[in-house]
């Protein structure tokens, strides 16, 4: 059955571990509530609260060794619940969906990354998804000892306990960008390249630029 076209607009933000995603989504949450458009902003894996469960075994160090396959089911387990209960409702809704991650870093990490087959992962982004397709995707492209850097420096201060990723090698982290880089030459329309190095004003006003045409249907249909 196909789905609804849905009436919202749905935005993910993607790139390596530290690259500066959920810094971006803040920024243009933000900008949003300046437009007075209503907005969700999310995460992956997690977002619902059986999300957030799957997150924890996914991001823990405890969780180190774990199989691709194992690794690939979960984050799929997780974006089926966010999709079905959070994501397709809220853009039924009308509303803007800023969600920090989503099916381009499972081909990015679990493919690209791991190994994983591609054609796999599609198909079962299909089953798990029914298909849903970003809008526009936001990969914020940076060298990995750059990002590497950010994100240890951050989880240090914030004592955070999701650090399996970024204990991974560098050459892993570059056939991770690699992979975002090739999804970017496959839907250019859909997936923006962003150069991630940047300050996070200058990133933000490319993520705005390229945002703004979309945008700009819904404030037509909201009363200011
Ligand atoms: N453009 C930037 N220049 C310099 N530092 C930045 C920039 N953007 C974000 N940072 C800093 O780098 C760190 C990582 O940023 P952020 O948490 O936004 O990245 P992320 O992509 O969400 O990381 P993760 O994948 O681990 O969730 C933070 O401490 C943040 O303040
Ligand atoms: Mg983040």
């Amino acid at each position: 059955m196909p789905a609804r076209r849905p009436r919202g607009l749905f935005f993910t933000c993607e790139g390596i571990d530290g690259c500066g995603k959920t810094t971006q989504l803040n920024l243009l949450a933000r900008y949003l509530r300046r437009l007075r458009l209503p907005f969700l902003l999310t995460r992956e894996p997690g977002g619902t609260e059986l999300g957030e469960r799957i997150r924890k075994i996914l991001l823990s160090g405890a969780s180190t060794g774990m199989e691709p396959r194992t690794e690939l089911l979960l984050m799929f387990a997780s974006r089926a619940e966010h999709v079905a209960r959070v994501i397709r409702p809220a853009l039924e809704a009308g509303r803007v969906v800023l969600c920090d991650r989503f099916t381009d870093a499972s081909l990015a990490y679990q493919g690209y990354g791991r190994g994983l087959d591609l054609a796999f992962i599609r198909q079962l982004h299909l089953f798990a998804c029914q298909g849903l397709k970003p809008h526009l995707t936001f990969v914020l492209d940076i060298n990995p000892r750059t990002s590497l850097r950010r994100a240890r420096r951050r989880n240090t201060t914030a004592r955070r306990e999701e650090g399996r990723f970024e204990r991974e090698t560098l050459a892993f982290y570059r056939r991770v960008r690699r992979g975002y880089r090739a999804l970017a030459r496959l839907e250019p329309r859909r997936v923006k390249l962003i150069r991630g190095e940047d300050s996070p004003a200058v990133v933000h006003q490319k993520v705005v630029a390229h945002a703004r045409r979309l945008l700009a249907r819904l404030t037509r249909q909201v009363p200011r």
